[in-house]
């Protein structure tokens, strides 16, 4: 029996051990199916012999039964809140103050780091174990999410003693935030919609409903994590800085965020710091909402104080929102390139993440329908990054009764013909190939910059070609003469000479962009020159079968479908049978076995002093390389350029090749790019 107890001890231990190196370290020793045999011993044996189950083996995570209610905690120190800053200009106002306060001449030392975007939690280690874990409540009463929060791998049931540094304390209060990365919430969203469950707002709800729901199963489920940022009462241990307790904190078990937590002598560093992190804000994979500054010293920290509700050493840095609430007027459909109807939400216009927004995507009928969006509704929009703004969800409780339901036309809104909905298809679309809305978004595509990019030919003079008849399809576009321009609005000499010398300069282009140009669905940029470097030539392109190109890599089945019934349509055929005798040369792609870069994948991070981001990846596709947005290890370059992101830390952690932008340029050069 004591050497089964061992044999038991051994192996949590053991699991403990590789918890901590994946989760709170995020540097695993094994791999994940070393880890469960680990796993499987350990539940084995303790069914084996039930007895000697303890509630702080890593086989006891989940498994309680549904709670009745929560029970409530007092926590022993109030769990403040933040300050908020908005704007660089109160962070050194707030620095003055301290100094002013402090009577101290010599400058601040501050840490500052990433303000997450979850809920607050307090855990409780008495004697190293996890004996309480709580939400903040009102600040002074929480709830006891006990149950719900050990089922998070990222919090440790047991503290570790460290190798070095203070031992594990007989009482520890550690707070942090409880959070769900982005793409676990959309892929929980994306199940919820299927289950015909209303989706969460953002992470952080989804976060907070998940962690205050009573089912520990439930929460088991949901991709929580968690990151400790300062402690309340602490017995048996004592911290000289705000950075030496975060590095302790990670040395006991608990998980820290100490790739990004900085150490910053001054203000002004603080205050770029917490610039750099706004402007690194969408490469994080969790949502970030400010920075937090913290006085380093503890010392200073006391002298400081509280105020009634957050202490006097911190300060929240708030970032410019990125979800707003505005009212939605009406709902347009607009009818795409290919035909698709895209109902589109015209907005009271409102400030979002520092840009106005007036229009959102609602993306299709299902989406509006699972929503719940009418038009009138106050809703809830947001953007991230440079991607289209979206409207994530209705506010009910604003409603007045007023609101009315949205309903995808019978008919296409600009020809008029009868929209048609594939069953299993969520797109409703007009099915007539001369829909004037078609036309022009497919002639609009064809001359856009990736594609024939002809210049100043932009949506207002493709509107007038079209309503005088002068233009119908792409091939027409060479037709043209300057007598014709001349005959448009607002269009003079110089600009009709332009724009016909526009057209006769992309007659010379690459096989990629002009596949790109003809608007298949489902070839993209990427795809078209995917397919240049593979056919070399638009012949055995259009003669491809499935099969052919199914044995491409990156072409599944979708896209090759798409292919070849494009080009089995006999009006397509048409189409590019006038546009190639209309003197269009194209440019074979560069011979793979000369390219250096052939089959290689790189990623770009900062700005590159020679050329664009959209050139660099337009030269990598040339001569056969890939670009990928995120480094992971499949990636063989990062190109660096000036004020790389965070990139840069991840390749090197992973191996990845680093070139400055010279090297890259010599890489390249050596092949044959012209
Ligand atoms: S320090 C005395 N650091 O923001 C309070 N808070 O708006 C010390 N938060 O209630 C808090 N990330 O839940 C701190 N890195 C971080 C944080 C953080 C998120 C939350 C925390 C707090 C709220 C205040």
């Amino acid at each position: 029996m004591e050497e089964i107890r061992r044999q038991i001890e051994e192996l949590r231990e053991k699991i403990r051990y590789h918890n901590y190196r994946y989760y709170v370290l995020d540097a695993p020793e094994i791999s994940d199916a070393k880890y469960d045999r680990l796993f499987r011993q350990l539940v084995e044996l303790e069914q084996a012999h039930p007895e000697l189950i303890t509630p702080d083996s890593p086989t006891q995570r989940v498994g309680a039964k549904p709670q009745e209610a929560f029970a409530q905690v007092t926590h022993r120190q109030p769990m403040l809140s933040l300050e908020n800053a908005f704007g660089r200009q109160e962070l050194v106002d707030f620095d003055a103050r301290l100094k002013r306060y402090l009577n101290l001449r010599s400058a601040i030392e501050y840490t500052a780091e990433p303000k997450i975007d979850g809920l607050a939690v307090e855990l409780v280690y008495e004697n190293g174990r996890l004996a309480v874990a709580s939400t903040r409540g009102d600040g002074y009463v929480g709830e006891d999410v006990t149950l719900n929060i050990k089922t998070i791998l990222a919090v440790p049931l047991t503290l570790m003693e460290p190798k070095e540094g203070p031992p594990v304390p007989e009482l520890l209060e550690v707070r942090g935030e409880v959070y769900m990365e982005i793409e676990a919430f959309q892929e929980l969203n994306r199940e919820r919609i299927k289950k015909d469950l209303p989706p969460f707002a953002n992470p952080r709800n989804a976060a907070a409903g998940s962690v205050r729901q009573l089912d520990p199963k439930v929460t088991a489920k949901r991709p929580l994590n968690m990151f400790c940022y300062g402690v309340g009462e602490v017995r048996g241990a004592n911290f000289e800085t705000q950075m030496e307790m975060m590095l302790t904190l990670q040395k006991w078990g608990l998980r820290v965020n100490r790739q990004y937590i900085r150490l910053c002598k001054t203000i002004d560093e603080a205050v770029n710091y917490c610039g750099q992190l706004e402007e690194m804000r969408e490469t994080f994979p969790y949502e970030i909402d400010g920075a937090v500054i913290k006085v380093n010293s503890m010392e200073l920290q006391r002298r400081l104080g509280e105020k009634a509700r957050s202490p006097r050493w911190a300060m929240a840095y708030k970032f410019k929102p990125t979800q707003e609430t505005t009212r939605l007027l009406r709902i347009d459909v607009q009818v795409g390139r290919t035909g698709v109807l895209t109902p589109v939400a015209h907005l009271e216009p409102v400030e979002v993440g520092g840009v106005v927004v007036k229009r959102a995507t609602l993306h299709n009928e299902d989406e509006i329908q699972k929503k719940d969006i009418r038009e009138g509704d106050i809703v809830l929009v947001q953007r991230a990054g440079d991607v289209i703004p979206e409207v994530v969800m209705p506010i009910v409780s604003k409603r007045t009764g007023k609101e009315k339901q949205f309903v995808m036309p019978k008919n296409c809104p600009v020809c008029g013909a009868k929209v048609v909905r594939k069953p299993g298809e969520v797109a409703s679309r007009c099915p007539n190939p001369n829909c004037p809305a078609q036309v022009k978004e497919a002639l609009k595509h064809f001359v856009s910059k990736g594609a024939m990019n002809i210049e100043g030919l932009g949506d207002k003079l493709i509107t007038q070609l079209i309503e005088k008849g002068l233009v119908e399809e792409p091939a027409d576009l060479y037709e043209l003469t300057k007598e014709d321009f001349l005959k448009l609005d607002k269009v003079a000499d110089k600009a009709a000479t332009n724009l016909i010398q526009a057209i006769e300069d992309s007659k010379k282009t690459t096989l990629a962009k002009f596949i790109y140009g003809l608007g298949i669905r489902h070839v993209g940029e990427h795809i078209a020159s995917v397919l240049a470097n593979h056919f070399g030539s638009i012949n055995e392109l259009q003669n491809a079968s499935e099969e052919e190109l199914l044995a491409i890599d990156e072409i599944g089945p979708e896209i090759a479908q798409s292919i070849v019934s494009y080009f089995q349509d006999e009006e397509n055929r048409r189409q590019l049978k006038r546009l190639l005798e209309s003197g269009i040369e194209l440019q074979a792609p560069a011979r793979m076995a000369e390219s250096p870069i052939a089959g290689k994948t790189f990623v770009l991070t900062g700005s590159l002093a020679s050329m664009t981001r959209s050139e660099a990846k337009e030269i990598i596709e040339k001569l056969g390389g890939k670009v990928s947005s995120s480094v992971s290890s499949g990636t063989d370059y990062l190109v660096v350029g000036e004020s790389p992101g965070s990139k840069l830390a991840k390749a090197r952690e992973k191996g990845v090749s680093i070139l400055t932008e010279e090297e890259f340029l010599k890489l390249i050069q050596g092949g044959n790019h012209e």
